[in-house]
């Protein structure tokens, strides 16, 4: 009998498992609106063409492009260009030399950066998640911090299902947490609700940031994909770090560069030390440290694309025009869905379908409707919040889709 006997079957992933669910449905109307993945007009994944035209120049010269170790943080003009993106090159804290940065993989990897080194340099203070986020923050949270840990939430939405914010609620419980707290926040198109604060809700929560010294914890994976516009994506983490407010963030370029198997992100800490440069490289340095202990380096494949992009005027300026198609063709296809279900007469409030931002709408459908979706309609909708993913519709299934929808809240509670 094999040592290994006792490990039990781990519980599939709640959205990645809908991938393998919906590769193995035969259904020829099957649509996938599960995982957040970008998808052309034709259902298709999409490579942005700044990202094929950088991947030309890479090819072109391999002896720069040379497949070396990278150095342990990332190569500087690879850090450089995420500073950028992050905050504008314009801004105060990287003038000021605040921003400490380490490459990473992706979200997960740069949140998981991001928590170990508060675990470890910021311990017993209070760790605070949205009441609603993305469940893997959860695990997230425990690895670094370990089982016994707990989190607190404060709340995000309203609790009795309506779709908006509980502002109220919100504001109350970052003030009555104990001081300098740390609050995970969704920088913009907040996964999976798609329901953001508005700028001034962000002041209002920067004043009490301010206040009560907490730290803001970004989760920053939809930057210039929601809107269209880095600046406009950029807007909560952009104020926090130049109004004196020490925030860390988890920076990933899956969806905003369609890098989603490349697996390149940054973690970055910007501190309020204006000037000390030396601070910032012992944050960095430390960073490096948990990188080393965890996967050692970072893959460079996606880090040279992300800094060739970043730091060719033509490419990027490509790569904004690319980040804009994918964004408006999200927006209308917001618009389609929400007229479709109004011209078929579907019963109930559908607005948070245009008013919601970003990738995904949480369309309020139960828990039994979206299995009814995908038994019947085969329709594969995460089951939290009733998410939906807007990329995977396309202007052939939009119909096919509302009216699974109509049916759906017709005939099951
Ligand atoms: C999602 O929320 O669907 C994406 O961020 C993919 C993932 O890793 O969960």
């Amino acid at each position: 009998m094999s040592a290994f006997a006792h490990v039990p079957a781990s519980k599939p992933d709640a959205i990645l498992h809908l991938n393998t669910l919906f590769a193995q449905d035969q259904s020829p109307n099957k649509v996938s609106l599960g995982v957040g993945a970008y998808r052309d007009e034709n259902g298709k994944p999409w490579i942005l063409p700044s990202v094929k035209a950088a991947e030309a120049v890479i090819s072109a010269d391999l002896t720069k492009y040379n497949k070396e170790y990278p150095p342990q943080p990332g190569y500087p003009l690879f850090l450089k260009s995420c500073q950028e993106f992050l905050l504008g090159e314009d801004h105060t804290a990287i003038a000021e030399k605040r921003v400490a940065s380490c490459q990473s993989l992706s979200g997960t990897g740069s949140l998981h950066v991001g928590m170990c080194f508060l675990m470890n340099n910021y311990a017993g203070h209070q760790f605070y998640m949205p009441s609603v986020t993305w469940p893997n923050h959860y695990g997230i949270f425990e690895k670094a911090y370990g089982k016994q840990s707990k989190y607190l939430e404060y709340t995000y939405l309203f609790k009795d299902g309506q779709l908006k914010i509980d502002f109220e609620s919100m504001k109350k419980d970052m003030n009555n947490a104990p001081n300098e707290s740390i609050f995970l926040l969704h920088a913009c198109a907040h996964n999976p609700s798609g329901i953001d604060l508005s700028k001034d809700q962000w002041m209002e929560v920067l004043a009490i940031f301010k206040a009560k010294k907490h730290v803001a914890f970004f989760d920053v994976a939809y930057q210039g994909f929601a809107t269209g516009s880095f600046e406009e994506d950029g807007f909560a983490t952009r104020l926090f770090a130049r109004e004196g407010v020490e925030i860390v963030v988890a920076q990933s370029f899956a969806k905003n560069f369609g890098l989603y198997g490349e697996r390149v992100g940054c973690c970055h800490i910007v501190h309020t030390d204006q000037n000390n440069a030396q601070l910032t490289l012992n944050l960095q340095g430390y960073m490096c440290l948990i990188v080393r202990q965890t996967w050692s380096m970072s893959p460079v494949h996606g880090a040279y694309i992300v800094q060739t992009i970043g730091q060719d005027p033509e490419l990027k300026k490509q790569f904004l025009v690319d980040v804009q198609t994918m964004s408006s063709r999200i927006k209308k296809m917001r618009q389609m869905l929400y007229d479709e279900l109004m011209r078929i007469g579907t019963k109930g409030d559908w607005t948070h379908i245009l008013t919601c931002i970003g990738m995904f709408t949480f369309t309020g459908l139960t828990p039994a409707q979206v299995e009814h979706m995908k038994v019947k309609h085969a329709v594969y909708l995460v089951t939290q919040g009733g998410r939906m993913s807007m990329c995977g519709l396309t202007e052939k299934n939009v119909a096919y889709v509302a009216a699974a929808m109509k049916e759906t809240v017709e005939n099951v509670k």
